[in-house]
């Protein structure tokens, strides 16, 4: 019989623990009273205000909050910036210990992904679109490390950002179908003062791309301002917020009009849209999106 008096360690040691190993990630959430409040924050590290308005969010709902850092090799397309994805895990642990965060899981990719190693999550519905469309096989890679994660941590709730609201909509989807205890709490998008989305990506962007990239937020403002003044026709409505973002000197790589629910393309907006939005600044290719009635 589990004891659950031994579920004082909190207050005993309210430093944060650093888990590499899954078998002893898991050995930890045994150990844990089955009635405890377990938050999850998936991440891949190089930590900003974003991530932690997540672990924040956890905290406070929470028990026991539980942050992973993994690049996860398997979410990234050839070509894409796997090798030069900004790491420091000295910095990461250092920003959460000044939150109430109990454990650091960094497992390496080996640990995660060990020879012949074969499973694909794949939740084709949500996932082929948008993102999914410029990325071919990324929504697969997250899908089938977070459920990784979530078998490993079995986190009463997991806290997500809005910020990656296709990957919240997948997450949600694949925890719903494979019938998996874990409820996605969506926290919202932090910003900039500016108005630019917070994103580890956001170190690539030198001077001049940094200013060039507002014209995803300022897009984003402009087609709710017409949507305000009555302008439902989608195509009116991204084309106005198209030469805008290339007149920044930005390259469009999708932008649309989705429902929030589904994520399929509508022709007329209605309140129950989003914008999504992706757009290349320079090299970088940043996202964003927003409810369509601000
Ligand atoms: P990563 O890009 O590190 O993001 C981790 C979490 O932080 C995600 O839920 C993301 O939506 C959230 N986030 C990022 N920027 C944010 C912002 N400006 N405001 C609020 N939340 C923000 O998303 C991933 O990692 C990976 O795909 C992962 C889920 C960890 C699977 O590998």
């Amino acid at each position: 019989m589990h004891d659950c008096h031994n579920e004082t360690r909190k207050a005993e040691t309210p430093e944060l623990k650093l888990v590499s190993s899954i078998t002893e990630m898991q050995e930890i959430r045994q150990s844990f009273c089955k009635s405890k409040s377990i938050g999850f924050v998936p991440t891949m590290g190089y930590l900003h205000q974003g991530h932690l308005s997540l672990v924040e969010a956890s905290t406070r709902a929470c028990e026991i909050t539980i942050v992973s850092i993994f690049v996860n090799p398997m979410q990234f397309g050839a070509g894409e910036d796997l090798g030069t994805y900004p790491r420091d895990l000295e910095r990461d642990i250092e920003l959460l210990s000044a939150y109430d965060v109990d454990y650091v899981f960094y497992p390496d990719a080996k640990e995660m992904y060990p020879a012949g190693f074969g499973t694909k999550v794949e939740i084709p519905a949500l996932s082929t679109g948008l993102c999914g469309a410029s990325r071919p096989g990324h929504f697969t890679g997250v899908a089938t490390v977070v459920l990784k994660l979530v078998n490993i941590t079995r986190p009463t709730q997991m806290f997500m950002g809005i910020k990656d609201f296709q990957q919240t909509a997948v997450l949600r989807a694949m925890l719903k179908d494979l019938n998996l205890q874990t409820e996605i709490i969506a926290c919202p998008i932090v910003r900039e003062p500016d108005g630019l989305a917070l994103s580890s990506r956001n170190v690539y962007l030198d001077a001049v791309q940094r200013v060039q990239a507002l014209c995803l937020h300022n897009a984003i403002k402009l087609i709710q301002a017409l949507y305000a003044d009555g302008i439902t026709d989608s195509n009116q409505l991204i084309d106005g917020a198209t030469d805008l973002i290339s007149e920044a000197g930005g390259q469009v790589d999708y932008i649309q009009i989705v429902d929030s629910t589904s994520l399929t393309e509508l022709p007329t907006a209605n309140d129950n849209c989003r914008i999504v939005l992706a757009v290349f600044i320079g090299r970088t290719r940043l996202i964003d999106n927003a409810a369509i009635r601000a």
